[in-house]
């Protein structure tokens, strides 16, 4: 009998690739995936613990699941739930305290056990056992090792985990904690991982990893790659057209990495680099060991490569002891660097982290209004790099099919969402294609085009 799973993904692309990666596992166990909760056999909450917001999300949705259990047991049927994720690497015990409804815990790097935490439970429950299952062990190379990825749909794009972890401690982040210290794939699973993306159809590749441009291993002959050198070796793989990655840290932009981007064709004009910041003494606080004007360098050398380059970032408003001054900094980097897009948060103190504990916390009011004024001008940033392609003919990457009959979705080389109209060609045909597209119209989100021609 088929078993219905229900995952919830809450967070970055990581998490993304996680449930990927579960059902995946779960597949040979008769588990099919389904969009509603209440039918679930299995409820998986996928879970972040980057800030406090995303937290208290999963305490809410737990609640929410309790209902359906309830209602569910009432019709003789046992609906397990699981939470998965940084929320519960992060306090396990906690989630296990708060909620006695969850029957297990697992964390990042343990849900390749998943179908054996499920059978235990179901073989406990039958026999009229309560069993709880707490498993967060951090030894991240088993989990790849027992991965498989062989069933992958045809899609055009799809994520490849190359790296996990973090050594960089940031003073504001959980992720040295959650998803522990940094761990690159080999590069032999890595490729192999590659070539079955290839042949089942993607076009499009994004390397995954906390800090994906640390990755680093040894090739098949002996030498020490870091991520240009993986790029190039994945780019030569026949139907792998397109490469991103993210996320980047600053301190690991190498020279060779920033040449990558004009040498590798593959390698798409577009890059997540989070400077978090644009006051030196903040960054000093924040433990991110590069400052605004190693910042700049790095933008400028890649900009050199790559004039059309479409950056994107991150940014957190209100760290401990950011003055209004501190902000002005990061105002004026904005101006000065100009992003395409990208993504600001007040700054939420983690549990465990350094910065939690630090004096001079900003004001929440502060940081409201620090983080409405800087996403006003990032907003028009975006604007203006989305408008700049207006009457250009881009390669556009065809993803699904459009919101009407006529039209299709896909992406540009700088990852903007465009909406295609296709003028008679059908959407199925396209997809997984890169086709060329005249821009006609560009708003914050959403860009439309005329499909010119096949490419
Ligand atoms: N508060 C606010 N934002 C945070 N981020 C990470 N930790 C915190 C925090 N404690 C942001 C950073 C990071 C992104 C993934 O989330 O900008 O780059
Ligand atoms: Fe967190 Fe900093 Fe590591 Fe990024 S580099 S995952 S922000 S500790």
């Amino acid at each position: 009998m088929t078993k219905k799973l229900y995952i919830k993904t809450y967070g970055c692309q990581m998490n993304v690739y996680d449930t990927e990666r579960m059902i995946d596992v779960m597949a040979p166990e008769g588990y099919t995936q389904t969009d509603a909760p209440d039918d679930a056999d299995l409820i998986v909450l996928n879970t972040c613990h980057i800030r406090e917001k995303a937290v208290e999300k999963v305490y809410s949705d737990i609640g929410r699941v309790r209902k359906i259990k309830i209602k569910q047991s009432k019709n003789d049927k046992e609906v397990i739930l699981a939470i998965g994720g940084c929320v519960a690497q992060a306090e396990g015990g906690e989630i296990m305290r708060r909620a006695p409804v969850v029957d297990m815990v697992f964390g990042p790097q343990t849900y390749h056990n998943l179908p054996k935490m499920v059978n235990k439970s179901i073989s406990l429950k039958a026999i009229g056992e309560k069993s709880r299952i707490l498993d967060t062990s951090l030894a991240v190379d088993e989990k790849f090792n027992q991965l498989s990825k062989s069933d992958v749909k045809r899609k055009a794009t799809a994520f490849l985990t190359i790296q996990e972890g973090c050594d960089k401690f940031c003073t504001f982040c959980v992720v040295p904690y959650t998803r522990g210290s940094e761990f690159s794939r080999s590069i032999e699973s890595v490729m192999k991982d590659a070539h079955k993306l290839a042949d089942a159809g993607v076009v499009e590749v994004t390397l995954l990893g906390q800090n994906v441009n640390a990755f680093h291993g040894q090739s098949s002959t002996g030498q020490e790659w870091g991520l240009p050198e993986l790029m190039a070796e994945i780019a030569k793989i026949e139907g792998i057209e397109r490469i991103r990655y993210t996320t980047s840290h600053p301190h690991d932009m190498t020279d060779q990495l920033i040449k990558a981007h004009g040498q590798i064709k593959e390698c798409m004009p577009y890059l997540h680099l989070p400077v978090q910041a644009g006051s030196d003494k903040v960054l000093k606080a924040m433990n991110r060991t590069h400052d605004t004007a190693s910042y700049k360098k790095i933008i400028a050398d890649l900009r050199k490569i790559r004039p059309d380059l479409a950056l994107s970032g991150d940014f957190i408003v209100g760290f401990p002891g950011e003055t209004d001054q501190d902000f002005e900094e990061t105002m004026n980097l904005v101006r000065e660097v100009r992003y395409a897009q990208a993504y600001s948060f007040k700054y939420s103190p983690r549990p465990g982290t350094p910065a939690a504990t630090m004096e001079n916390q900003v004001d929440e009011a502060i940081k409201s209004q620090r983080l409405t004024r800087l996403q006003e001008l990032l907003k028009q940033q975006q604007i203006e790099f989305n408008k700049s392609v207006i009457g250009k003919t881009l390669k556009i990457l065809i993803e699904n099919k459009g919101k009407t009959e006529d039209t299709a979705f896909g992406r540009s080389p700088y990852m903007q969402a465009v909406q295609v109209t296709l003028q008679g060609v059908s959407a199925d045909d396209l997809q997984g294609t890169i086709v060329d597209v005249l821009i006609k119209d560009a708003g914050p989100f959403n860009i439309q085009g005329v499909l010119v021609a096949a490419a």
